[in-house]
């Protein structure tokens, strides 16, 4: 099976929101993902709301046409919109207000009672659960324990090393994976993946779904920003006037 590859919107919502503008709207850049080839759409709904808005998710679960993965901390209030608004799978992420993108991976070792309690109402919604861990092996271990579907490994380690150092947090990568996979669980792996850094992570076996976002809406402004020029250009000189 070749590995999904699963586009997080959020950052079209950061832009949105910057303007308080209408446009440009995460849900028809979802619709552009799928017709480019995305196998999932993925979104995290933070608590303070800074990108994507509830309203953001409804529609993404009445519009798209593959998957939608909603990342979520593992908070009651979360469980109960994942719970309403039925995503495939959650991926249950570590959050804190003051950080810029997740940072590190969930404490599953720390925090078992507080996931179990999730994975269970989870369970019983019929929405996968995935869990976003360091490639440590207890943190592999403890979510096996919980019996969830997935973990998406942080590569976030792997990514902002250079050199020797790389190597090392790839190595990290493919054991936490292969032990993963043996303990029965889907491997998933993102954050901070690159066109330069991905193939790497996407040629461990076990891997069998990306998660990628910032990298990609980064790309998609110079591949895109000489046409929006170009268009508007043809809108002054021929007065022709478009909504965005
Ligand atoms: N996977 C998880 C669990 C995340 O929290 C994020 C960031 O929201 C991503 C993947 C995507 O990371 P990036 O935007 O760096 O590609």
């Amino acid at each position: 099976m070749p590995i999904r590859l699963h586009i997080n919107i959020d950052h079209v919502a950061t832009l949105r929101n910057a303007r308080g503008t209408r446009y440009p709207d995460p849900i028809e850049a979802a619709f552009v993902c799928e017709r480019a080839g995305a196998d999932g759409i993925t979104a995290h709904l933070r608590e303070d709301r800074r990108h994507m808005t509830d309203r953001d998710i409804e529609r993404l679960r009445e519009s798209i046409a593959t998957l939608l993965n909603l990342e979520m901390a593992a908070t009651d209030e979360m469980v109960a919109i994942a719970e309403r608004i039925k995503p495939d799978v959650i991926t249950l992420v570590p959050e804190r207000r003051e950080e810029r993108t997740t940072e590190g991976g969930l404490d599953v070792v720390g925090q078992r009672e507080r996931i179990a309690a999730i994975v269970a109402r989870a369970r019983a919604a019929r929405i996968r659960v995935s869990l976003f861990i360091a490639p440590e092996e207890a943190q592999v271990r403890a979510s096996a324990d919980l019996k969830v579907d997935q973990i998406e490994l942080h590569t976030g380690e792997y990514c902002n090393a250079v050199g020797e150092q790389a190597a090392l947090e790839l190595e990290r990568l493919r054991t936490a994976a292969a032990l993963g996979a043996t303990l029965g669980l889907d491997i998933a792996a993102g954050h901070g993946l690159t066109r330069a850094n991905t193939p790497a992570v996407a040629a461990i076996p076990q891997v069998s779904e990306l998660n990628i976002g910032h990298s990609i809406l980064a790309d998609a402004v110079f591949s895109g920003i000489g046409q929006a020029v170009i268009d508007m250009r043809e809108s002054v000189l021929r007065g022709i006037a478009l909504r965005p």
